[in-house]
């Protein structure tokens, strides 16, 4: 049995101290014989460590060197790290995966907290003529008021009339820091742990189309991630469509486009939804008059943020708030608002040019379970690599 003792020791700790903690590392020295304390264990393992320059892994080194200066040109950067262009592809493909917020070009290689990329664009059509659908938004996993239980109910019922697509006009993540003392509301503070939470617990058997919110933005601007890559990289039926507003195209001609608005509930809960179809319809107007399009395109706008319900057709455009699956946060209950717990589920059947012939929207609302967070896993099991991530 070894003893960690002089020279022993200090190798031991120079092997472990960067993938374990310094504690750890104490309570397995001790088995072996060490008798200092742990205060006295601190000092050596800085004392040792502090003379080793820390050997990084080439990825760990790409994403340092990024985060330091932000945009370099690719070849730059292969020269630094003394790797190929294509590697620096590889690596780029790698961290999106985790969700860091890298673009890339033929020159430049870009780490942004502000500027988010955009998601999977869609080429065809979701449907033929009829079409069917759910709406599910504003879940806030990480959030000690994420309805569970209710989003798992309304996907029962959206799987037997026969759903397959559901879209998610934003907020899947609660984010950290969006108000004062929103820390208090959470189950899971860090991107890892909500995103771990959507992973395990969005119901499988659909085709899933999430848009970012403000809420899933607060990891980009406090550290570039863009936790929607890293949940689309888990779960291949989730699309990742991008943030605020995107199109998806579900029939020939025509667009659905989610929506998620900015600022509190107005006194009149249609306004924000009012106002905002108008400036969509304008854009597409002079869409049209510039060449760009030939026909308007848009016939329906999901709207998320406000955690309210409602839904009206202007003019050729069928519109909705979406309610929420969040239930009433200590935020919400300051501001005296009372969320709509429930989610859409949408029959339409379009005619000639995409308009709306007939249509049925039915929301489904569901009480709020207290603390519905304990009646679920949010853990991902660890992960053990064992090969060697790129190739030599
Ligand atoms: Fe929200």
């Amino acid at each position: 049995m070894p003893k960690y003792y002089g020279e022993a020791l200090t190798n031991f700790v120079l092997q472990n101290f960067q993938t374990n903690k310094i504690k750890d590392l104490y309570e397995q020295a001790k088995r072996f014989g060490y008798t200092g304390t742990l205060r006295s264990f601190y000092a050596f393992v800085k004392r040792v460590t502090s003379k080793t320059k820390k050997i990084k892994n080439p990825a760990q080194e790409f994403i340092d060197v990024l985060k330091k200066v932000k945009v370099i040109t690719v070849i730059d950067l292969s020269n630094k790290l003394d790797c190929t262009p294509q590697r620096i592809l590889d690596y780029v493909e790698y961290h999106r995966a985790l969700g860091y917020e890298i673009s890339i070009d033929e020159q430049y290689v870009i780490f942004s907290k502000d500027a988010v990329s955009n998601g999977t664009s869609f080429d065809g059509p979701l449907e033929d003529t009829e079409i069917i659908f759910a709406v599910i938004s504003d879940p806030h996993f990480g959030s000690k008021a994420c309805q569970i239980t209710a989003l798992n109910t309304f996907s029962e019922i959206a799987r037997k009339k026969s759903v397959k697509h559901i879209f998610m006009p934003g907020d899947i993540t609660a984010g950290l820091g969006v108000y004062a003392g929103q820390q208090f509301d959470l189950y899971g503070l860090s991107s890892g742990e909500q995103e771990a939470s959507v992973i395990l617990n969005l119901p499988y058997g659909f085709e899933w189309y999430a848009l970012g919110g403000n809420h899933d933005y607060s990891f980009i601007k406090s550290n570039g991630h863009n936790a929607l890559l890293a949940i689309q990289h888990h779960r291949k039926d989730f699309h990742y469509i991008g943030f605020d507003q995107a199109d998806v195209p579900i029939l020939k001609g025509v667009d659905l486009k989610m929506w998620h608005p900015s600022g509190g509930v107005p006194y009149a809960v249609s306004y924000r939804l009012q106002k905002g179809i108008e400036q969509i319809a304008f854009d597409e107007l002079t869409q049209v008059v510039r060449g760009v399009k030939d026909l308007p395109t848009v016939r329906f706008v999901l709207a998320g943020h406000l955690h309210i319900q409602m839904q009206a057709l202007f003019g050729s455009i069928f519109g909705m708030q979406c309610g929420s699956f969040e239930g009433q946060t200590n935020y919400l209950k300051k501001k005296g608002l009372v969320p709509a717990i429930g989610g859409w589920i949408v029959r339409a059947e379009l005619g000639k040019h995409g308009l709306l012939r007939n249509f049925t929207a039915k929301f489904y609302v569901f009480p709020e379970i207290r603390d519905d967070w304990k009646n679920y896993n949010h853990s991902l099991p660890e992960k053990q690599i064992t090969e060697p991530i790129f190739e030599n």
